[in-house]
């Protein structure tokens, strides 16, 4: 009788100390030294951003994490890039075809995975922009995306004191300045590597891939690796793949910014690591699924397209084939990094 009324009161106080422990413990936010720290995966060639000279901190980071997850860089305080770089899609936007940013305002292109941005030496899919650091200033400023000034970042940053104390520790600098809100940026999401998928693991040696998979990655060296180079999936150029151009958006991607017609729809060429979380997909997110997008290649290109050389030569799949390539993209959705704490939003929203 006794023994039991003890368990009584020991078995609710136990429970407390748990729930204590529990709701004190921020580990899964906190940045830890070995968590910035830059490594080039096996078989990854060098990277184009050098983090010498923004060597990762934690603090550095953890204040990167803060801006891209924090809708304050927009001008009614609605849109972060969170919002449309979801972690759980690669930090594509999933199932929305075209941007949407400040004011319900619909952009005219697909939101594109963020990950082994170290590695990019263009960006956007026209590669308008060629640094990694420069790169934020175009959403900021965008009046369909996040409709803001740096100048008025910086007054609202400096107002407020979690962030002046941030800027402080990062930085040794009492003042917050567009060059330090880039760095910071650019520690999180340079630091966004994939490169721990069921394909990594197979070309380490630590796993295996079905016989399915496996004819797929030969198909897919035969048809598509001369652009989609491994390991990043790009080699980074600008291609036309025949699409024609969609008459409401009226985007001619490379040409658009030059005026040269030799590049009339050339676009980047998109990494495919994690592809099966970032539908819908091109530049302009026409395709909702990966069998439409490889219906597309297999279509005959005439010269009038012009479809990059390689398409007009063709490209012959049966529908096996297709099955199997697909298999294969598959292999490369990175678990690791779609569920990396490090890149959560601590502020829990998305
Ligand atoms: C309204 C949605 C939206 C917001 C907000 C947004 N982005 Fe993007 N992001 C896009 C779209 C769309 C593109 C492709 C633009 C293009 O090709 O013209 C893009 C492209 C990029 C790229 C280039 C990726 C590549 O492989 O070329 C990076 C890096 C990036 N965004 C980072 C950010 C950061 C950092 C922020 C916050 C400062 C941000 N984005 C805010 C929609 C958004
Ligand atoms: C001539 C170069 C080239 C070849 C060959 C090629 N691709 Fe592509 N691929 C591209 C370009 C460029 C885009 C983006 C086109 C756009 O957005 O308009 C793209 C887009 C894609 C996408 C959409 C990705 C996304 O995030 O939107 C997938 C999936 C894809 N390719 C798979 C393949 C497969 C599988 C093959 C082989 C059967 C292949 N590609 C062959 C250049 C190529």
């Amino acid at each position: 009788m006794k023994s039991k009324r003890i368990y009584f009161f020991v078995f609710p106080l136990l429970v407390l100390i748990l729930l204590a422990g529990f709701i004190t413990d921020n580990s899964y936010f906190t940045i830890t030294p070995k968590d910035v720290e830059f490594k080039i995966p096996q078989g990854f060639p060098k990277p184009f951003y050098d983090f010498k000279n923004n060597t990762p901190t934690p603090a550095g980071f953890v204040l990167g994490r803060k801006l891209f997850y924090d809708p304050i860089l927009s001008k009614d305080s609605s849109i972060s890039c969170g919002f449309c770089h979801m972690r759980i899609a690669g930090f594509a936007h999933i199932d929305h075809a075209l941007s949407h940013g400040i004011n319900g305002l619909i952009g005219k292109r697909n939101v594109p995975p963020l990950e082994n941005l170290a590695w990019g030496n263009s960006f956007m899919w026209d590669g308008r922009i060629n640094h990694l650091e420069v790169q934020p200033l175009a959403p900021i400023t965008s009046p369909i995306e996040m409709n803001e000034t740096i100048a008025h970042i910086i007054e609202k940053l400096q107002r407020n004191k979690d962030y002046a104390a941030m800027f402080k520790t990062a930085f040794n600098d009492s003042v917050v300045n567009s060059k330090n809100i880039l760095k910071a940026l650019a520690q999180f999401t340079g630091l966004m590597i994939s490169s721990n998928s069921r394909y990594d693991k197979y070309m380490r040696g630590e796993d295996t891939l079905s016989a399915a998979e496996l004819n797929g990655l030969q198909l897919f060296r035969d048809n598509c690796d001369q652009c989609h180079k491994e390991p990043l999936f790009t080699d980074n150029t600008f291609r036309n793949t025949g699409l024609p151009m969609d008459t409401n958006l009226k985007d001619s991607g490379v040409a658009a910014i030059n005026g040269d017609m030799k590049d009339y729809m050339k676009f980047k060429v998109p990494t495919l690591r994690n592809v099966e979380m970032t539908y819908p997909y091109m530049h302009d997110g026409r395709f909702r699924t990966l069998k439409q997008v490889m219906d597309h290649y297999t279509k005959k290109f005439t010269a009038e397209s012009h479809a990059d050389p390689i398409l007009i030569k063709g490209i012959q799949l049966t529908e096996l084939d297709k099955a199997d390539i697909i298999a294969f993209l598959k292999t490369l959705t990175d678990q690791t990094f779609l569920h990396d704490r490090r890149f959560a939003d601590p502020s829990g929203h998305y």
